[in-house]
C-alpha cells in the first residue's frame, strides 16, 4: 500500500475518499496525526500530515520514528514524501517541481535512528543512493502521465530549522553539491530505509533559498503560503498517476 506523507504545501489530500482515521501508538510515541486511510482512483492509500493537524509541529520536532513506524505498522510499503524547499540551483525557481535523488544531512539533535538501545547487535544501512530509485522511476513516469514538468535528480539538503538559512549558509550548501533545501528530509529518508519501506519524495520549490534571485535581500514568507497551495494541485494530478498507474 502507497503512503503520502504531506509536507507544509500539501496538509490534506483532496481527491482521497476517506474511509478512516487512525491513531496507532508506536514504541517511539505519537505520529504527528492520525491516518488517513483512503483511496485515491479505487486504490488503498494512507496520507499523513507531517506537521500534524493544523501544521502545529516544527521540523525539528516531529516525531520522524513515529511517522514511520506507523506508516509501516498499517501495512504500508512504499511512501512518498512531499516537501517544500528553497531553491538553491538557478532553475528551482517557485513553482518548480522536483524528484530528487540525493540528501545531504545537516540535521542535529533529532532521533534519528530505529537502532538505538534495542540491545541487538549494531546494525548499519547503505545509503549511497538515499531515495529508493523505483519510487523515483514511479513519480517521473506519473509527472509525465499527469502532464506535469519535474526536475529529475537534485541533491537535498536537509537543514535544522525552524529558522531559514543565512546566505552565506546557502553558498555553504551550493558548494557542497547542493541544489535544494529543506527541514524534513532527514531522518525521515533514513528511517524508512532502515525499516524497508521503498521512499521518493516530491520536492516543491516555495522560495528562492536565501541571498538568491527574488530571495536576495530576504526570504518573502508572505509569498510562500501560496506558492505551495498552486503546486500542491499539481502534486495531487501526480499523486492520482501514481496510484492509478501502478496500483497501492
Ligand atoms: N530553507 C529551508 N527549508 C525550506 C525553505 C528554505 O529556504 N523553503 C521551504 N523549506
Amino acid at each position: 500500500m502507497l503512503g503520502i506523507v504531506g509536507g507544509s504545501s500539501l496538509t490534506d489530500l483532496a481527491g482521497l475518499a476517506l474511509l478512516r482515521r487512525e491513531i496507532v501508538r508506536t514504541p517511539y510515541g505519537e505520529p504527528s496525526g492520525p491516518l488517513a486511510f483512503g483511496t485515491i482512483a479505487g486504490r488503498a492509500v494512507v496520507f499523513l500530515a507531517r506537521h500534524g493537524f493544523g501544521s502545529t509541529i516544527a521540523p525539528h520536532e516531529v516525531n520522524y520514528r513515529a511517522n514511520i513506524w506507523a506508516l509501516h505498522a498499517a501495512g504500508v510499503t512504499d511512501v512518498v514524501s512531499v516537501a517544500s524547499v528553497g531553491g538553491i540551483r538557478g532553475d528551482l525557481a517557485p513553482g518548480v517541481l522536483a524528484v530528487p535523488d540525493q540528501i545531504i544531512d545537516y540535521t542535529h539533535g533529532r532521533a534519528a535512528t530505529f537502532f538505538a538501545h534495542n540491545g541487538r547487535p549494531v546494525t548499519h544501512i547503505d545509503f549511497t543512493h538515499p531515495y529508493c530509485e523505483a519510487m523515483r522511476e514511479r513519480l517521473l513516469a506519473a509527472a509525465a502521465a499527469a502532464g506535469e514538468t519535474v526536475v529529475s535528480g537534485g541533491t537535498y539538503a536537509a537543514t535544522q530549522g525552524p529558522r531559514l538559512e543565512t546566505a552565506a549558509e546557502i553558498d555553504r550548501l551550493e558548494r557542497d553539491g547542493a541544489h535544494m533545501v529543506g527541514m524534513t528530509g532527514m531522518p525521515e529518508a533514513a528511517l524508512a530505509r532502515e525499516i524497508g519501506l521503498c521512499y521518493g519524495a516530491i520536492a516543491v520549490v516555495v522560495n528562492h533559498a536565501a541571498g538568491r534571485g527574488a530571495s536576495a535581500e530576504r526570504v518573502r514568507l508572505e509569498d510562500i503560503a501560496a506558492v505551495g497551495r498552486r503546486a500542491a494541485l499539481r502534486v495531487h494530478g501526480i499523486l492520482h498517476q501514481v496510484v492509478a498507474r501502478h496500483g497501492g
